[in-house]
């Protein structure tokens, strides 16, 4: 008993220790998102309209907005540049308490997209 205690129970708990440490055992684990995600290269053009036409344009274009998106258009830079400065095109994407979460009735983009976007955004929004 007294060599359980002294012993095995130590090596018991390292070997549990050991086992659960390993536990990378996915992609993202192993290199966080900072550096397997591109946020530096983003323009308006190559990120953010490939982004918004994909999840967001079927309720939120010129011609679906009146019908399916509360009247809110994305499509122009000019009128997504209102939604940016009140603050409510960031909020809703990342799920903010005073947004609903968009897209709507969807998930939450990924991570990476939800960077690269806010980049863009700390970038000044340049319509590049
Ligand atoms: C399935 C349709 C649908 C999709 C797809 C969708 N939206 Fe919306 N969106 C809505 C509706 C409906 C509302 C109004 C929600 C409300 O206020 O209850 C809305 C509201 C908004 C608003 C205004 C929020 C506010 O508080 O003023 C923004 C900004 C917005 N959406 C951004 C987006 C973005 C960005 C995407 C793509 C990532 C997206 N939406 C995708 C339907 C959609």
């Amino acid at each position: 008993m007294k060599f359980m205690m002294k012993f095995l129970v130590p090596i018991l708990i390292a070997v549990v220790l050991f086992v659960t440490s390993c536990d990378y055992n996915n992609k993202e684990d192993m290199f966080p998102i900072s550096e397997t995600c591109d946020t530096m290269n983003v323009s308006y053009s190559e990120t953010i309209v490939p982004i918004i036409t994909t999840y967001c344009l079927g309720c939120h274009s010129n011609t679906s907005a009146p019908l399916i998106g509360d009247n809110n258009r994305l499509e122009d830079y000019s009128d997504l540049k209102d939604y940016i400065e009140n603050g409510s095109f960031w909020g809703s994407l990342n799920g903010e308490p005073a947004y609903e979460q968009m897209p709507f009735n969807g998930s939450k983009l990924d991570d990476c997209t939800l960077l690269k976007v806010k980049s863009w955004i700390d970038k000044g929004y340049p319509e590049n």
